[in-house]
Protein backbone atom coordinates (compact mmCIF):
# COMPACT_ATOMS: atom_id res chain seq x y z
CA UNK A 1 0.00 0.00 0.00
CA UNK A 2 2.95 2.31 0.69
CA UNK A 3 6.07 1.36 -0.88
CA UNK A 4 9.18 3.81 -0.36
CA UNK A 5 10.88 5.26 -3.66
CA UNK A 6 14.31 4.34 -3.55
CA UNK A 7 14.86 5.71 -7.25
CA UNK A 8 16.57 9.29 -6.18
CA UNK A 9 16.72 12.48 -3.42
CA UNK A 10 16.06 11.47 0.15
CA UNK A 11 14.73 8.41 -1.01
CA UNK A 12 13.95 7.61 2.57
CA UNK A 13 11.15 8.60 4.99
CA UNK A 14 14.06 9.05 7.66
CA UNK A 15 15.56 12.34 7.72
CA UNK A 16 18.73 13.65 10.66
CA UNK A 17 15.60 16.06 11.52
CA UNK A 18 11.55 15.29 11.52
CA UNK A 19 10.17 17.26 8.91
CA UNK A 20 7.40 19.69 8.65
CA UNK A 21 6.34 20.00 5.19
CA UNK A 22 4.52 17.31 3.19
CA UNK A 23 3.81 18.00 -0.55
CA UNK A 24 1.48 16.00 -2.50
CA UNK A 25 2.31 14.88 -6.21
CA UNK A 26 0.29 13.06 -8.91
CA UNK A 27 -1.26 12.99 -11.38
CA UNK A 28 -4.69 14.76 -12.01
CA UNK A 29 -7.77 14.35 -9.88
CA UNK A 30 -5.17 11.20 -7.63
CA UNK A 31 -6.66 12.77 -4.53
CA UNK A 32 -4.20 15.39 -3.59
CA UNK A 33 -6.31 18.40 -2.92
CA UNK A 34 -8.89 16.62 -0.67
CA UNK A 35 -6.15 14.73 0.94
CA UNK A 36 -4.31 17.63 1.61
CA UNK A 37 -6.85 19.76 3.10
CA UNK A 38 -7.70 16.83 5.26
CA UNK A 39 -3.75 16.20 6.45
CA UNK A 40 -2.98 19.81 7.06
CA UNK A 41 -5.86 20.09 9.88
CA UNK A 42 -5.22 16.86 10.81
CA UNK A 43 -1.58 18.22 11.68
CA UNK A 44 -2.33 21.48 12.25
CA UNK A 45 -0.13 22.95 9.29
CA UNK A 46 -1.15 25.63 6.68
CA UNK A 47 -3.02 23.93 3.68
CA UNK A 48 -1.92 25.34 -0.04
CA UNK A 49 -2.98 24.06 -3.01
CA UNK A 50 -0.81 25.77 -5.95
CA UNK A 51 -4.14 25.79 -8.55
CA UNK A 52 -5.59 28.00 -6.22
CA UNK A 53 -3.14 29.84 -5.38
CA UNK A 54 -2.12 30.52 -9.23
CA UNK A 55 -5.64 31.13 -10.12
CA UNK A 56 -5.71 33.67 -7.89
CA UNK A 57 -2.38 35.22 -9.02
CA UNK A 58 -4.09 34.97 -12.72
CA UNK A 59 -7.19 36.23 -11.83
CA UNK A 60 -9.02 33.56 -14.15
CA UNK A 61 -9.28 29.66 -14.24
CA UNK A 62 -6.14 27.81 -15.54
CA UNK A 63 -8.02 26.99 -18.67
CA UNK A 64 -8.70 30.79 -19.73
CA UNK A 65 -5.37 31.40 -18.92
CA UNK A 66 -3.77 29.01 -21.11
CA UNK A 67 -6.34 29.63 -23.36
CA UNK A 68 -4.84 33.16 -23.71
CA UNK A 69 -1.46 32.79 -23.16
CA UNK A 70 -0.25 29.23 -23.83
CA UNK A 71 1.16 26.53 -21.32
CA UNK A 72 4.81 27.98 -21.38
CA UNK A 73 3.37 31.51 -19.51
CA UNK A 74 1.49 29.14 -17.01
CA UNK A 75 4.64 27.23 -16.29
CA UNK A 76 6.45 29.68 -15.60
CA UNK A 77 4.24 31.48 -12.93
CA UNK A 78 4.25 27.70 -11.67
CA UNK A 79 7.60 27.59 -11.63
CA UNK A 80 8.35 30.67 -9.83
CA UNK A 81 5.52 29.98 -7.17
CA UNK A 82 7.29 26.41 -6.53
CA UNK A 83 10.79 28.63 -5.45
CA UNK A 84 8.43 30.75 -3.09
CA UNK A 85 6.78 27.70 -1.54
CA UNK A 86 10.99 26.36 -0.66
CA UNK A 87 10.83 28.63 2.28
CA UNK A 88 7.47 27.38 3.91
CA UNK A 89 7.17 25.28 7.15
CA UNK A 90 4.48 23.62 8.81
CA UNK A 91 2.77 23.28 5.39
CA UNK A 92 0.98 20.88 3.46
CA UNK A 93 1.17 21.57 -0.72
CA UNK A 94 -0.59 19.60 -2.83
CA UNK A 95 0.52 20.23 -6.09
CA UNK A 96 -0.72 20.64 -10.01
CA UNK A 97 0.43 17.06 -11.61
CA UNK A 98 2.40 19.34 -13.68
CA UNK A 99 4.70 21.05 -11.18
CA UNK A 100 6.98 17.73 -10.69
CA UNK A 101 8.62 18.87 -14.52
CA UNK A 102 10.01 21.49 -12.90
CA UNK A 103 13.32 19.60 -12.01
CA UNK A 104 15.51 22.11 -10.68
CA UNK A 105 12.90 23.89 -8.88
CA UNK A 106 11.06 20.97 -7.35
CA UNK A 107 14.25 19.14 -6.12
CA UNK A 108 14.29 22.42 -4.11
CA UNK A 109 11.28 22.30 -2.65
CA UNK A 110 12.13 18.75 -1.83
CA UNK A 111 14.66 19.37 0.62
CA UNK A 112 13.05 19.21 4.11
CA UNK A 113 9.73 17.92 2.78
CA UNK A 114 7.98 14.60 2.49
CA UNK A 115 7.36 13.92 -0.87
CA UNK A 116 4.22 11.25 -1.48
CA UNK A 117 3.44 10.54 -4.63
CA UNK A 118 -0.52 9.30 -5.08
CA UNK A 119 -1.11 7.17 -7.80
CA UNK A 120 -4.07 5.95 -9.29
CA UNK A 121 -5.30 3.52 -11.73
CA UNK A 122 -5.97 5.38 -15.56
CA UNK A 123 -9.83 4.09 -15.39
CA UNK A 124 -10.24 5.95 -11.43
CA UNK A 125 -8.58 9.17 -13.07
CA UNK A 126 -10.89 9.19 -15.43
CA UNK A 127 -13.96 8.74 -13.68
CA UNK A 128 -12.61 11.72 -11.10
CA UNK A 129 -11.79 13.57 -13.83
CA UNK A 130 -15.60 13.60 -14.73
CA UNK A 131 -16.42 13.61 -11.40
CA UNK A 132 -14.73 16.41 -10.04
CA UNK A 133 -16.82 19.61 -10.95
CA UNK A 134 -13.25 21.73 -10.99
CA UNK A 135 -12.19 19.80 -14.24
CA UNK A 136 -13.44 22.18 -16.64
CA UNK A 137 -12.11 25.31 -15.19
CA UNK A 138 -8.55 23.92 -14.34
CA UNK A 139 -7.72 21.21 -16.38
CA UNK A 140 -7.31 22.02 -20.49
CA UNK A 141 -5.96 19.55 -22.40
CA UNK A 142 -2.51 19.16 -22.06
CA UNK A 143 -1.89 17.38 -25.62
CA UNK A 144 -4.65 20.15 -27.54
CA UNK A 145 -6.85 16.96 -27.56
CA UNK A 146 -9.33 14.93 -24.93
CA UNK A 147 -8.82 15.04 -21.33
CA UNK A 148 -9.93 11.70 -20.90
CA UNK A 149 -8.36 10.35 -24.08
CA UNK A 150 -4.98 11.44 -22.84
CA UNK A 151 -4.91 9.96 -19.45
CA UNK A 152 -3.17 6.70 -20.35
CA UNK A 153 -0.37 8.16 -22.53
CA UNK A 154 0.03 11.37 -20.21
CA UNK A 155 0.26 8.96 -17.65
CA UNK A 156 2.27 6.38 -19.01
CA UNK A 157 4.76 9.66 -19.61
CA UNK A 158 4.28 11.39 -16.08
CA UNK A 159 4.43 7.87 -13.66
CA UNK A 160 8.83 8.09 -14.38
CA UNK A 161 9.01 11.76 -12.87
CA UNK A 162 6.66 11.17 -9.54
CA UNK A 163 8.71 8.15 -9.42
CA UNK A 164 11.84 10.05 -9.31
CA UNK A 165 10.37 12.89 -7.88
CA UNK A 166 9.10 11.62 -4.88
CA UNK A 167 10.11 9.80 -1.54
CA UNK A 168 6.84 7.39 -0.98
CA UNK A 169 4.53 5.91 -3.16
CA UNK A 170 0.56 5.52 -1.99
CA UNK A 171 -1.91 4.12 -3.76
CA UNK A 172 -5.23 5.70 -3.52
CA UNK A 173 -7.37 3.08 -5.99
CA UNK A 174 -10.46 1.74 -3.57
CA UNK A 175 -9.24 4.15 -0.49
CA UNK A 176 -11.01 6.85 1.23
CA UNK A 177 -9.29 9.70 1.57
CA UNK A 178 -8.73 9.30 5.57
CA UNK A 179 -6.82 6.24 5.22
CA UNK A 180 -4.50 7.86 3.17
CA UNK A 181 -4.59 10.83 5.31
CA UNK A 182 -3.63 8.16 8.30
CA UNK A 183 -0.93 6.57 6.47
CA UNK A 184 0.66 9.80 5.51
CA UNK A 185 0.16 11.16 9.35
CA UNK A 186 2.49 7.71 9.94
CA UNK A 187 5.16 8.77 7.73
CA UNK A 188 5.60 12.35 8.78
CA UNK A 189 5.65 11.01 12.77
CA UNK A 190 8.67 8.39 11.04
CA UNK A 191 10.69 11.16 9.68
CA UNK A 192 12.66 12.22 12.53
CA UNK A 193 13.30 8.41 14.47
CA UNK A 194 16.84 7.63 13.78
CA UNK A 195 17.42 3.48 13.14
C1 LIG B 1 -1.84 19.97 -14.73
C2 LIG B 1 -2.57 19.60 -13.65
C3 LIG B 1 -3.57 20.49 -13.01
C4 LIG B 1 -3.25 21.96 -13.30
C5 LIG B 1 -3.04 22.18 -14.76
C6 LIG B 1 -1.89 21.35 -15.31
C7 LIG B 1 -0.88 19.00 -15.34
O1 LIG B 1 -3.56 20.29 -11.60
O2 LIG B 1 -2.10 22.38 -12.61
O3 LIG B 1 -4.24 21.91 -15.44
O4 LIG B 1 0.01 19.41 -16.07
O5 LIG B 1 -1.03 17.80 -15.06
P1 LIG B 1 -4.22 18.99 -10.86
O6 LIG B 1 -3.14 17.96 -10.82
O7 LIG B 1 -4.54 19.51 -9.51
O8 LIG B 1 -5.39 18.60 -11.65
Amino acid sequence: MVEKNPDEGAGSCKRAEPVDRVVLTGFRASGKSVVGRKLAHSLAYRFLDTDEELAAEMGCGIEEYVRRHGWPAFRELERSLLVRLAGGHRLVIATGGGSVMHGKEWRRLRKNSLVVWLRAEAETIRQRLQDDVRSAAQRPSLTGGDMLAEVDRMLAEREPLYRQGSDVVIDTTGRPPETVVSLIKDLVARTGERD
